[in-house]
């Protein structure tokens, strides 16, 4: 599939958001990155241009020419403008991980995008299935699930719901895989909040604590025996450090 002429909104331009909609524009599709926030859309743009994680530092590092990073600018925008994702192939919402906030954002879009909008959330962990009944088209949402930085990782958690059909999930495989990630299509949670990477993650993370409550080693030991052992970029709770500040 050429993602030339493929219109993909993102929601939120936060930390995740905004390193999403850099994949999807350097993938060839046209994106829109919206939200509520001025300030921090010109802090997204500001990253997507000369972040650490951003086009310029990229070409720097010969990962893309520079008529790459021009042509992906090109194909981005950022606003606050609602009417921007009416008419749209697929919109991934990176909003606050929140249920409330991200039930009802779903359910305000459902009235005003096109019917042929696909929904993906990049939630850490609610049940797409929960999400989706919040829509008239279960059947068109999907979890799609990133990690931070979103243009360094390679991690695309696809979550099929319990309605999700199979050319939804064929498509954002394809998208995923378009953007250079490697989709790994799952099973959705059903009460647990988490999918795959963030369960055992975080089972790993209580054994940790666990073990530091007991007197046995402190947090700094831990995640130098784990990086040491494993050969892991980061211990347990460098790792939540990490991503919540998007490595910056
Ligand atoms: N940070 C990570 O490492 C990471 C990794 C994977 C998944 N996630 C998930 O991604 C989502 C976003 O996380 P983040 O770390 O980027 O959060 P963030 O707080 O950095 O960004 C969220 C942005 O959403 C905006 N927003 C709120 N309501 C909105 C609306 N209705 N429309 C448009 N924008 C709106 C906020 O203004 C904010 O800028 C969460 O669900 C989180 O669990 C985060």
């Amino acid at each position: 599939m050429s993602n030339e002429n493929y219109k993909i909104g993102v929601a939120g331009a936060g930390v995740m958001g905004s390193g999403i909609a850099q994949v999807m524009a350097l993938s060839g599709c046209e994106v829109v990155c919206r939200d509520i926030d001025e300030e921090v859309l010109n802090a997204a743009s500001s990253s997507v241009d000369s972040g650490r994680f951003g086009v310029r530092s990229a070409v720097e590092r010969g990962k893309l020419t520079d008529e790459e990073a021009n042509n992906a600018l090109e194909r981005l925008r950022f606003t606050t403008e609602t009417k921007e994702f009416d008419d749209l192939d697929l919109i991934i919402e990176a909003i606050p991980e929140r249920f409330d906030l991200k039930v009802s954002f779903w359910k305000e879009l459902d009235e005003t995008a096109s019917d042929r909008t696909i929904f993906a959330s990049n939630s850490s962990g609610f049940p797409i299935s929960a999400m989706a009944a919040a829509t008239e088209r279960s059947d068109r949402f999907i979890g799609w699930h990133w990690a931070s930085p979103a243009p360094v990782m390679k991690l695309a958690e696809i979550v099929r719901g319990r309605e999700t059909s199979q050319e939804t999930v064929d498509t954002v495989v394809s998208l995923a895989e378009s953007a250079g990630k490697n989709p790994v299509v799952i099973a959705d949670t059903d009460t647990n909040w988490g999918y795959v990477t963030n369960r055992v993650y975080f089972a790993m993370v209580k054994e940790a604590s666990a073990v530091v409550s007991e007197g046995i080693a402190d947090r700094d030991q831990i995640d130098q025996l784990m990086t040491d052992c494993f050969r892991w970029p980061s211990g347990p709770f460098g790792m939540t450090r990490g991503a919540t500040s998007g490595w910056k």
